[in-house]
């Protein structure tokens, strides 16, 4: 006799979560790498300064630090007022001692799961930080931007720039700042994308293609 192994599915991420995160991921490795660029034009000797490879890179940039200040805007609303409460459910395992012991001792093989939300308490804090340094990234680099536009949303933010310039200790600072918080990006990424096919083997729930069809697909118990 055959026996069929037979699998549940549950819709957990809705496509504006999907498609954002995608967005984001996107806006995150061209912005490290251009910014990193900006920082350290290597690839034009100083004899051909014609060259416009600084501009294109800059303007990269700018695009993509749109794209990501208006995806960083759109998630905070969507997280406090998107249909589906799966991940504001998550406060409720954040003040519960009770959850984060069961989810560190789910991570060193003991016990399982148990969670209100779609994430644990360690992760959503993880991804509470991300996001506001994502938001942080989002100002210093609007006044940046700023200080080189005078016109148009550069001139509408002027004002606000001049003031958070000035308690940041200097226009210095604030690039200072910019340069050094990429290096959260790079050490999260590779973080996440371990912890992402980890856990989709250790829990056998919400494995990777999740945030590709939205669908968590695990055994009938
Ligand atoms: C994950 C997000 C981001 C990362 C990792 C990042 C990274 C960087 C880095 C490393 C630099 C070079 C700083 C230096 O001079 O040493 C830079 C410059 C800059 N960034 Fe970003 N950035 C991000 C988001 C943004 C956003 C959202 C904007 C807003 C439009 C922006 C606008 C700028 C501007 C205008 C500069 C200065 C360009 C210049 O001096 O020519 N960045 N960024």
């Amino acid at each position: 006799m055959t026996q069929v192994a037979t699998h549940h599915r549950e819709l957990i991420f809705s496509p504006a979560i999907r498609i954002f995160h995608w967005l984001r991921a996107l806006a995150i490795v061209v912005l490290v790498v251009t910014g990193f660029y900006i920082s350290w034009p290597f690839l034009v000797a100083p004899e051909s300064s014609d060259v416009l490879v600084q501009g294109w890179i800059r303007f990269a940039h700018i695009v993509f630090g749109f794209v990501l200040t208006s995806v960083t805007l759109i998630r905070f609303y969507l997280f406090f007022f998107g249909k589906s409460s799966i991940e504001r459910r998550s406060i409720k395992d954040v003040l519960s001692v009770k959850s984060w012991i069961v989810q560190i001792k789910s991570y060193i093989w003991m016990g399982h799961l148990d969670k209100a939300g779609v994430y644990g308490p360690l992760q959503f804090v993880t991804y509470v930080a991300i996001s506001l340094v994502a938001l942080f990234m989002c100002i210093t680099g609007l006044v940046l931007y700023a200080n080189v536009y005078h016109e148009g949303l550069g001139g509408l933010l002027w004002d606000v720039s001049a003031w958070f310039t000035a308690i940041m200790g200097g226009l210095a600072q604030v690039r200072i700042w910019h340069h050094i918080l990429t290096w959260v990006f790079i050490v999260f990424v590779v973080i996440h994308v371990y912890m992402a096919v980890w856990s989709g083997i250790r829990f056998k729930h919400n494995a990777v293609d999740s945030i590709v069809s939205g669908y968590d697909y695990h055994k009938d118990h």
